[in-house]
């Protein structure tokens, strides 16, 4: 049974407290939006698998644990997903990364995908998709089911906000995922923005508007 998980730590929620804010600026912003994944991915992998080895420390052999298997590949849709890279490899430095490029179409909303580069072993691994935000949940399903078709070992996806609209319609498209969510907001409004939300995250992160 998959799980879904709201982070109620209290730095994750003071850090987005400034990251709503339409005061904040490009460079603070990213800087955030990075700790934050950062943050919510050392929840994300409590589950990590674990096995014994022995470790020669400077006086005896001491059983210790370490990862077991070929651990992880970190998958951000492009853009805004690319902010919480940084953040999530300082907790996982020999993480693969693969990329996804898909946009909203600002009419319909869909998603329409551009970029798809993923590891080779991917089947090996374990997935965690990455994006700020989770709206209709459009991007995240069709970056999902893209990468199911590659069948690597679990997929877990992270988001910073996401409205109770996208959370459903992810979860029920693929039920199999864990879902971790910095904070779960109100709803949608009628351009498929998040309310109150942070604004549009891939703007704020590279300062294109
Ligand atoms: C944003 C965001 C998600 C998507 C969420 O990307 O980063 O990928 O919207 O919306 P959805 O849940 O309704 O699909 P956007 O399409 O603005 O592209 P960008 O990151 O390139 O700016
Ligand atoms: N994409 C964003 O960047 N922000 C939203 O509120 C919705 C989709």
């Amino acid at each position: 049974m998959a799980k879904i998980m709201i982070m109620d730590h209290p730095l994750i929620q003071h850090k987005l407290t400034i990251l709503r804010n339409v005061e904040t600026a490009s460079a603070q912003f990213r800087a955030l939006v990075s700790e934050i994944a950062m943050l919510m991915c050392y929840e994300a992998t409590r589950d990590l698998p674990l096995e014994e080895v022995e470790t020669q420390t400077p006086l005896a052999i001491a059983k210790t644990k370490t990862i077991a298997g070929k651990k992880l590949a970190f998958v951000p849709i492009l853009r805004a997903g690319l902010g919480m890279v940084d953040g999530v490899l300082a907790l996982v430095p020999s993480a693969r990364v693969g990329h996804i490029g898909l946009y909203r179409d600002h009419e319909t909303l869909m998603p329409v995908e551009y970029y798809c580069k993923l590891p080779a072993d991917i089947e090996e691994r374990e997935v965690i998709v990455l994006d700020p935000m989770l709206a209709t949940g459009g991007s995240a399903i069709d970056a999902i089911t893209q990468i199911k078709t590659r069948k690597p070992q679990k997929i877990k996806f992270m988001c910073i906000i996401a409205a109770p609209e996208g959370l459903e319609a992810l979860k029920t498209a693929h039920p199999d995922v864990d879902i971790f969510v910095g904070a779960l907001d109100e709803c949608l409004n009628e351009h498929g923005y998040i309310v109150p939300g942070l604004g549009d995250a891939g703007d704020r992160i590279f300062g294109t508007k």
